[in-house]
């Protein structure tokens, strides 16, 4: 699978990065992006390295994902013009998570609702991720859809 990591140099691209690979996620192709100034940069990934390409770039390579991590301005810029090209968007940034019109995933809990057709996928602020994950089994136990 053809990957691309959009704010692949830094801390939390270089942390997704390590994550890819430590859980062997089936990369074929590594298609970092970062600003203009990192283009032509390495990144190392399954111990070779990667040239960091523009956002331009990474969308004329067609990625089947892109996981953008490089803040909310450029994922409200570049998530549309990536999904435009059909490539599916897994933002990590705060640009959608209010949009009624873009799902709000944490995978361990609702990965189910969503189809084909949804382009861009916002996920939730770190600390809330795992606050959910957590509460989600007492939701559970109590059968009413509250928690205890
Ligand atoms: N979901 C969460 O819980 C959570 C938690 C922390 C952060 N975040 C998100 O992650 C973002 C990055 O955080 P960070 O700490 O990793 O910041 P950072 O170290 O400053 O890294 C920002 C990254 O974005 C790239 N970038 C900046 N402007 C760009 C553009 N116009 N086009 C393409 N790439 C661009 C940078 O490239 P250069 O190296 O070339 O500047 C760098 O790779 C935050 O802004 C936030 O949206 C989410």
């Amino acid at each position: 699978m053809k990957v691309a990591v959009v704010g692949a140099t830094g801390l939390v691209g270089t942390k997704m990065l390590e994550v890819l690979e430590e859980r062997n996620f089936p990369v074929t192709e590594l298609i970092p992006v970062a600003s203009e100034k990192s283009v032509g940069k390495k990144v190392r990934f399954k111990n070779r390295d990667w040239s960091v390409v523009s956002a331009t770039d990474a969308i004329k390579a067609k990625p089947a994902i892109a996981i953008f991590s490089a803040g909310g301005g450029t994922s409200l810029e570049w998530a549309p013009k990536f999904a435009e090209a059909g490539i599916t968007v897994i933002d990590n940034s705060s640009a959608w998570r209010m949009d009624p019109a873009k799902k709000l995933i944490v995978p361990e809990l609702n990965a189910d609702v969503l189809t084909k057709s949804d382009k861009i996928i916002a996920n939730p602020n770190c600390s809330t991720i795992q606050m959910v994950v957590a509460l989600n089994p007492l939701t559970k136990n109590t059968g009413s859809g509250e928690l205890l």
